[in-house]
């Protein structure tokens, strides 16, 4: 597999480690992360809060695949965006096809929602999704080659009460994970009646100023102007400062739904900061753009936006659409940053521990009664003592271990210890889950 231009990804990238540390002799491939276990709490709150925020604004789940032909992305994203231009992983499979790993989902989503004719199911159609995306970039903190977004889109209505919705669906689910003091920064970037008139404004203006650009500005002043407004670079963010902004360009029909968007969110109780040079990195954007960003980290943790003119480039004809992606990646790095516990409460589990053969030959059965009662169950059975699997239940934090000896197995019993008091009581097998039920609603608020 290849990336488009330069830099290769097809060099090894399995590193030796040294013989003594245990951890094998190949690594992850750079910049895609494992997710591991540890951090299995945050996940699960984030997509948690995704799908209960799904749920209440009646969003689909929608999944597409993470191979889609490349000119999807190519024409839909745009050919001369930093995303495709760098950053798609794009390949030949064995058949002919040129293919990429889905840089982001709006266009797949998009392109599924025609192919699957979706405006029969709702309109306007509202999904969700949320999976993995391939960008190549520079891995560094918060900005990853394969990153995961959950995603909103609204599809087939223009009514601002949409552009509206998306941000405080967006914003709710920061809310659901206690993202601290998340910033919503709102722009709009006009439609094909005004954007071309505001376009040559800017064009003129840098060129005028072209000599200060950096290289890359230089380069992208006549293909794509607009990119030239969120250049990073000191000299560029300067004359960023003089360059005319598109809100005094809008036409009416642009400037009234831009205002629809900014009331409705206001009477919403959303905070927003209007951002004139905010002009995002995909071309399918009209109208409403608009980030969220946090003082903790240096990226923005969502963007999103109107995308009208996506059908016209995919089917041929315009399909009003909004949406927005939040990266988990970077949501989960600002909770951590700021010592924000996981909004995600594991139920209460017990810890079951069987000693003897015969006892251990029952417990299967025993925990799937406790299962099917709906009751997590957690157990260290390899650990053939006593000692070691309490030890184990100490280390798992459950709040009742349930212990099945020779004893019990024989008497048709089983000990329920409550694992902070350390009080033990018997428990008759034919009733123990009922107990169990009962014991764990008392350990609750330890659990
Ligand atoms: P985007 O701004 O390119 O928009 O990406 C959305 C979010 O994905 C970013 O705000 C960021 O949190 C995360 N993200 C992007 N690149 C990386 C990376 N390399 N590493 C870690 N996280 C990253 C879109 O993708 C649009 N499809 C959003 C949209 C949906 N517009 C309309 N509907």
């Amino acid at each position: 597999m290849s990336a488009q231009k330069k830099p290769s990804v097809s060099k090894p990238t399995a590193k030796k480690p040294k013989k003594s540390s245990g951890a094998g002799n190949f690594q992850a491939v750079k910049g895609m992360p494992d997710v591991i276990p540890r951090d299995e709490a945050w996940w699960k709150a984030i997509l948690e809060a995704g799908r209960s925020v799904a749920e209440l604004h009646d969003f689909h789940y929608l999944e597409t695949p993470i191979l889609e032909s490349a000119e999807l992305f190519e024409a839909g994203v745009g050919a001369a965006t930093d995303v495709v231009e760098k950053q798609m992983f794009t390949f030949r499979t064995k058949g002919g096809d040129r293919v990429a790993l889905r840089p982001e989902g709006t266009a797949p989503v998009m392109r599924a929602y025609l192919e699957h004719h979706l405006g029969y199911f709702a309109s306007p159609l509202k999904a969700y999704y949320e999976g993995p995306m391939f960008r190549y970039e520079r891995p560094q903190s918060g900005r990853e080659r394969q990153f995961h977004q959950w995603g909103f889109e609204i599809i087939g209505d223009g009514d601002p009460v949409y552009d509206a919705e998306i941000i405080l669906a967006t914003m709710a689910l920061f809310r659901a994970v206690n993202v601290p003091t998340p910033a919503l920064k709102v722009n709009s970037i006009g439609c094909k009646v005004c954007r071309p008139s505001y376009r040559e404004k800017l064009k003129n203006y840098y060129r005028s100023r072209e000599k200060e650009l950096c290289k890359d500005c230089a380069r992208r002043l006549e293909k794509n102007p607009f990119r030239l407004l969120d250049c990073a670079e000191k000299d560029c963010v300067a004359l960023r400062a003089e360059a005319p902004i598109i809100l005094d360009y809008l036409c009416q029909s642009c400037n009234a739904h831009f205002k629809s968007v900014l009331e409705l969110v206001e009477d919403n109780g959303v905070p927003y900061e209007p951002d004139p040079y905010l002009v995002r990195g995909l071309d399918y954007y009209n109208r409403t753009v608009f980030e969220v960003w946090s003082p903790a980290a240096p990226h923005a943790l969502a963007g999103g936006g109107r995308y009208d003119y996506l059908g016209e480039i995919l089917a041929g004809r315009p399909i009003p659409a909004v949406g927005s992606a939040v990266g988990i990646e970077r949501v989960i790095a600002v909770l951590k940053a700021a010592g924000v516990s996981p909004a995600h409460h594991p139920r209460a589990r017990v810890f079951f521990v069987a000693v003897g053969e015969q006892a251990k030959r029952a417990s299967l059965k025993r925990m799937g009664e406790l299962r099917a009662a709906g009751i997590p169950v957690v157990e260290a059975l390899g650990k053939r003592s006593l000692k070691g699997q309490l030890k184990a239940a100490d280390k798992a934090k459950a709040p009742l271990a349930l212990i099945f000896g020779q004893k019990e197995a024989f008497e048709g019993s089983i000990i329920v210890r409550d694992m902070a008091t350390g009080a033990q009581e018997t428990a008759l097998l034919a009733n123990f889950v009922d107990t169990v039920k009962q014991r764990l609603r008392k350990t609750n608020g330890r659990a």
